[in-house]
């Protein structure tokens, strides 16, 4: 199967447009962190215009060979005038050194925040080669065709932007709207069920990027495009405006709202090794459920897997972490939960943490880097507790849960900085 597909010809997908990407059927695990069951492509497309080529995107670099056969089976390199790049990662700008040596006169269409990109893949060639950085809504006229930049930031770098041909009414969208799937029948109406990997995709690249999705969805809808044609997976060409739903969808809420309007979600997570951690951690949500407008809730996850609390953290104003310091370290569900937050957006939310120790007590101030290193704001420092805690201490507790919710109730008091503790 896999010669097959890489003998297949390049696909005309409309007039004077064609599909000169690569398939790579073997491929299980995507930049180290996306499975994929059957493979994925990395699409790139031609158009033709009275006065020239554009070449949208180009392929991962292992299959340059793949890319060049089609590319050459439909133009010539002499023909190429322009050279579009969406988006600069590898897995599309990996050919782009040998296309620009074999098609020097084409001249480059970057967005302006992917000029550092485009340094850093051409090196020091890119002095001989001329290059324009577009500004949202810029157009490229190649001679009765129209190629409009549409840029996306955040879609799912910062870079990124998607290109349309306005009279036919194709975009080609990059990442967006892509799923790793590979099938040589190309098109969304021929292939196999791809759902599956079209959400997959979606909650693994643009699920941190929502509010970005939906900025985007904004800007690409009005296009009303007949065919969209992503850089991984199926080209969309039936009902292709329900991707666009699908998109918006997909950037709401995943749970049905029990919290109401204006309460604040705070979720409190913890282990516990002798039962202090767990004292603790009732403590701290008796404290926070004192709070008037603040949902408090609390998880031992010795009693659940970690993935499930994704949509629910995704969704709440605050966490606090509770750890115990073992082999000092917090615990690995602790760490789990942490490390499932790359999928989600977690800028601005009030974190926090503390936890029983017996010696050295690193648990909670890893955790607090942690939730730093997630754009979280760490207002209060941990609290930690040698052993089991007294009620003094409890207390104390009680007063931390309370004053974390009071700040996301918007009620926190002045504090009193102790110069001491700086
Ligand atoms: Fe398919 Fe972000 O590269």
């Amino acid at each position: 199967m896999t010669a097959q597909l890489a003998s297949k010809p390049a696909e005309e997908i409309a007039l004077g447009v064609h599909w000169i990407g690569a398939f790579d059927p073997d491929l299980r695990t995507f930049d180290l962190i996306l499975k994929t069951a059957n493979g994925t492509t990395y699409n790139a497309y031609l158009v033709e215009g009275a006065e020239g080529v554009a070449v949208i995107d180009t392929v991962k670099e292992e299959f340059s060979n793949q890319f060049f056969a089609r590319l050459e089976a439909v133009t010539s390199y002499d023909r190429i005038r322009a050279v579009v790049l969406n988006h600069l990662e590898l897995d599309h700008a990996g050919a782009l050194p040998e296309l620009m040596r074999r098609a020097p006169q084409a001249h480059i269409y970057v967005s302006q925040r992917g000029l550092k990109l485009l340094q850093a893949t051409l090196k020091d060639a890119l002095e001989s080669y001329r290059y324009t950085l577009t500004d949202d809504g810029d157009q490229l006229d190649l001679g009765g065709r129209t190629l409009r930049f549409v840029h996306t930031p955040y879609l799912h770098w910062p870079e990124t932007k998607c290109t349309f041909l306005v009279e036919e009414r194709i975009l080609f969208s990059c990442d967006v709207f892509g799923a790793h799937f590979c099938d040589g029948r190309f098109y969304n109406d021929l292939v196999g069920d791809f759902r599956f990997s079209f959400e997959y995709y979606f909650k693994h690249i643009m699920r941190p990027f929502k509010k970005w999705v939906l900025s985007a969805m904004d800007k690409l809808e009005p296009l009303a495009p007949l065919m969209i044609a992503p850089s991984h997976g199926p080209i969309l060409r039936h009902r292709p405006m329900d991707y666009i739903r699908s998109y918006r969808l997909l950037s709401g809420s995943h749970l049905p709202n029990e919290v109401a309007g204006k309460e604040k979600s705070l979720l409190i997570f913890y282990m516990s090794a002798y039962g202090a951690t767990a004292d603790m951690a009732r403590s701290v949500y008796e404290g926070a459920s004192a709070v008037e407008g603040v949902r408090v809730s609390l998880y031992d996850l010795q009693g659940g897997e970690v993935d499930p609390f994704v949509d629910l953290i995704e969704e709440a104003d605050g966490l606090i972490f509770g750890s115990p310091t073992i082999n000092g370290d917090a615990v690995k569900p602790i760490w789990d939960l942490l490390a499932s937050l790359v999928a989600i957006e977690t800028r601005g939310k009030v974190g926090a943490a503390f936890g029983s120790y017996g010696w050295s007590g690193e648990a909670v101030p890893m955790i607090e880097d942690r939730l730093r290193g997630l754009k979280m704001r760490v207002p209060e420092k941990g609290k930690r507790i040698k052993f089991h805690p007294t009620e003094q201490e409890l207390d104390d507790c009680r007063d931390y849960g309370q004053s974390i919710a009071e700040l996301l109730a918007g009620k926190a008091k002045p504090k009193v900085i102790d110069f001491a503790s700086l």
